[in-house]
């Protein structure tokens, strides 16, 4: 019996977040909050919920933040344990949650297919995950969850419904007629003419290592970037079976404003942060919008 289970979750963090500067010139934006958590914890805390206890984060060297948020603060510890705060010292021992927390670095910003190859080393030879942190995806069971339970030995991208007009900013997927929940392609930034559907790969893969040597081989793709959907297409054409499924849930994309005050809005409503009824929230949103 062969062992599906996925023990290592590759977390890329080495982007500058451009599209969320000024915010992110000095704090990466997989550290700016959603509610009152770092958007990584989101990340972390979904991993974490199939078991997964090992981490490997890809960072850029400007973003040494990031392991701080994960390493110890003895001082702030002491601090908080002598003055008795022993739910913020329980806050701060579940960050990470119960994982081990390792970094990468990618120097140069060569793209998501480059910093998934810099982690080979330490994810060995089993399947893993790939999680884009600035996607949240707010779903019970958790976007990574589903893909998992869908987990038969051949690769597997998560994927949602997008409009034609934003097809240009995800990778696309071109689902096999004759086999289903099989990939027959995958296109990543198509124009809107050239999109073989509106299926956009939301930033949840289950990966094989196979695909460290289609890296390997892959070119720069769109954005002069090494691109893991080129990756992917590469097995494909190669003959190994890609896998797609539809995510059950919310998908927000953090990386924009809009999709982070989303991020936010769906979250506080949850929790009974927000004035009751649409009325009260429409003009906060539009106002925290412009
Ligand atoms: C990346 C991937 C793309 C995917 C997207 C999801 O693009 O390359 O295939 O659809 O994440 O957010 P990026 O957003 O880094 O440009």
């Amino acid at each position: 019996m062969p062992d599906f289970a996925i023990r290592t979750a590759v977390i890329p963090a080495a982007g500058f977040g451009t599209r969320m500067l000024p915010a992110t010139k000095v704090v990466p934006k997989e550290l700016l909050p959603v509610l009152d958590r770092p958007a990584i914890d989101y990340a972390v805390a979904e991993a974490a919920a199939i078991g997964i206890r090992d981490i490997v984060i890809v960072i850029a060297p400007s973003k040494m933040a990031l392991p701080a948020y994960f390493a110890r603060r003895p001082e702030l510890e002491r601090a908080l344990h002598a003055s008795g705060k022993r739910e913020l010292l329980a806050e701060l021992a579940a960050i990470g949650a119960g994982c081990r927390v390792r970094f990468v670095e990618q120097v140069t910003p060569r793209g998501l297919g480059d910093a998934v190859a810099r982690t080979r080393g330490l994810v060995g030879t089993g399947p893993f995950a790939v999680l884009l942190p600035d996607v949240l995806i707010d779903a019970i069971p958790g976007g990574l969850s589903q893909l998992t339970d869908a987990f038969d030995g051949a690769p597997l991208v998560m994927v949602h419904e997008v409009d034609g007009a934003e097809v240009g900013r995800y990778g696309i997927a071109a689902p096999d007629p004759r086999r289903a929940g099989m990939l027959a392609d995958l296109v990543e930034k198509p124009t809107p003419e050239a999109a073989p559907s509106r299926l956009a790969v939301t930033g949840r893969y289950i990966l094989t290592s196979e695909v460290f040597d289609a890296l390997g081989a892959t070119p720069p793709g769109a954005g002069g970037e090494i691109q893991l959907t080129d990756a992917l297409r590469r097995m494909l054409a190669a003959g190994h079976p890609v896998g797609w499924r539809r995510v059950r849930g919310q998908v927000h994309d953090l990386g924009n404003v809009e999709g982070w005050l989303a991020a936010n809005l769906a979250l506080a409503g949850r929790r009974g942060l927000l004035p009751a009824g649409e009325d009260a929230l429409a003009p906060a949103a539009e106002v925290a919008m412009q």
